[in-house]
């Protein structure tokens, strides 16, 4: 007789980490909420919009895998991962740069979650998350790319280019920050070694 989902208990690594991305994504949703209201009307703030719905469904999603896997959301504390990126490489200054920031930021998102995904022994509710989330994820990476491509035009290909290297510099220094504030409960996944 196979276990019921209510059954499975996860670890106490799984708890947290699902804890982390859950609030990961409502920074995330604010994030790209605040972006979308500083546009003017046009496809870039429609397609923001909806971006940071898809966040703030993430999640709800993972508050709901959570529940399933009989477990409450630990509180995660830490400035929003975003913020810290904005601390690190300065406020975008125009439309480009804050579409550079949001490529990069999307990049870490959908990398992590494809190591987890890799991950032995994976949990079915996990796993069902992991791919209706990582669904929208390529999306958001794929519009963003086809959005810089277009204003290649108007900023150049130089400027771009240099844009996603300090972003993707700033990325790596919150990254590593992140991982000595989360220690060692979560390292070893967010690395890609072994799993939970
Ligand atoms: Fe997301
Ligand atoms: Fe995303």
């Amino acid at each position: 007789m196979g276990l019921r989902t209510s059954d499975i208990v996860i670890s106490e690594n799984d708890k947290l980490l699902l804890s982390f991305y859950r609030t990961a994504e409502i920074s995330g949703a604010l994030f790209f909420g605040r972006l979308a209201r500083s546009l003017p009307a046009g496809p870039i703030q429609n397609d923001l919009t909806q971006h940071f719905a898809d966040e703030s469904a993430h999640s709800a999603y993972w508050t709901k895998a959570l529940n399933e896997l009989g477990e409450n959301p630990l509180k995660i504390s830490g400035g929003a991962y975003q913020d810290q990126y904005i601390e690190a490489a300065g406020m975008p200054t125009n439309i480009m740069e804050i579409l550079g920031i949001t490529l990069i930021f999307e990049k870490r998102v959908i990398g992590q979650y494809a190591i987890h995904h890799q991950a032995q022994d994976l949990n079915p509710v996990i796993k069902a998350t992991l791919d209706k989330i990582m669904n929208d994820e390529k999306w958001h990476v794929q519009w963003v790319t086809d959005a810089l491509k277009v204003m290649e035009k108007d900023f150049g290909e130089e400027y771009i280019t240099k844009t996603l290297r300090r972003y993707r510099e700033a990325d790596q220094e919150v990254y590593k920050k992140t991982l000595s504030e989360h220690g060692e409960r979560v390292e070893h996944i967010l690395k890609g070694r072994g799993t939970l």
